[in-house]
């Protein structure tokens, strides 16, 4: 669907616009496992401002096709996040459950400021409402994988985003 190629550019693109965003701050990511990881690692290379990095586990999938609306706090951060710049990075937002549950949760820890980052946006299949700052594209309701998006796990390395086709 996108090609490595594109995926890179896009991301390039989205460091520039934050570095210039937070120019004269630090900036906190917080990438949420599993799958935003390899975004947030490609993200933080092309930030140009300091950088410093945590993970959350927050799951709401599992190994199956839907969101079971269930999100289960696997891991929580290891740092306190009071007073940071702090950029929750994920790879979708699909129906918006996941950040919708984190980002009061992470505001309650009262951040400086706290943004939404996302490599994927799936506009048609929104539950709930997520105020994101930062897209990297939008995508049609299919079921992509690559660029740590999974589909039971798996494909979460392709360096490019794919459709998983139905067997
Ligand atoms: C996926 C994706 C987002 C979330 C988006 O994670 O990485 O975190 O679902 O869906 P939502 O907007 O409907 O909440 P998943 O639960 O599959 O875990 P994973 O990142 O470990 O694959
Ligand atoms: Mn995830
Ligand atoms: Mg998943």
């Amino acid at each position: 669907m996108i090609s490595e190629e594109d995926v890179n550019k896009r991301i390039a693109e989205m460091g520039a616009q934050i570095s210039e965003d937070y120019a004269g701050k630090e900036i906190h990511l917080i990438a949420i496992l599993k799958g935003s990881v390899f975004f947030a690692c490609e993200l933080a290379k092309r930030i140009t401002i300091p950088v410093t990095i945590d993970f959350m586990s927050v799951s709401s999938y599992g190994n199956s096709r839907e969101s079971s609306g269930i999100v289960k706090i696997a891991k929580d951060l290891d740092e306190p996040i009071l007073d940071k710049e702090v950029l929750v990075v994920e790879d979708i937002i699909d129906s918006g459950k996941t950040l919708n549950h984190l980002k009061p949760m992470l505001e309650s820890r009262n951040p400086a400021s706290l943004h939404l980052c996302t490599l994927l946006s799936k506009p048609d299949r929104r539950e709930v409402e997520v105020p994101v700052r930062y897209i990297g594209f939008e995508v049609p309701d299919e079921f992509v994988v690559g660029y740590g998006l999974d589909y039971a796990q798996k494909y979460r390395n392709l360096p490019y985003i794919g459709v998983a086709e139905e067997e």
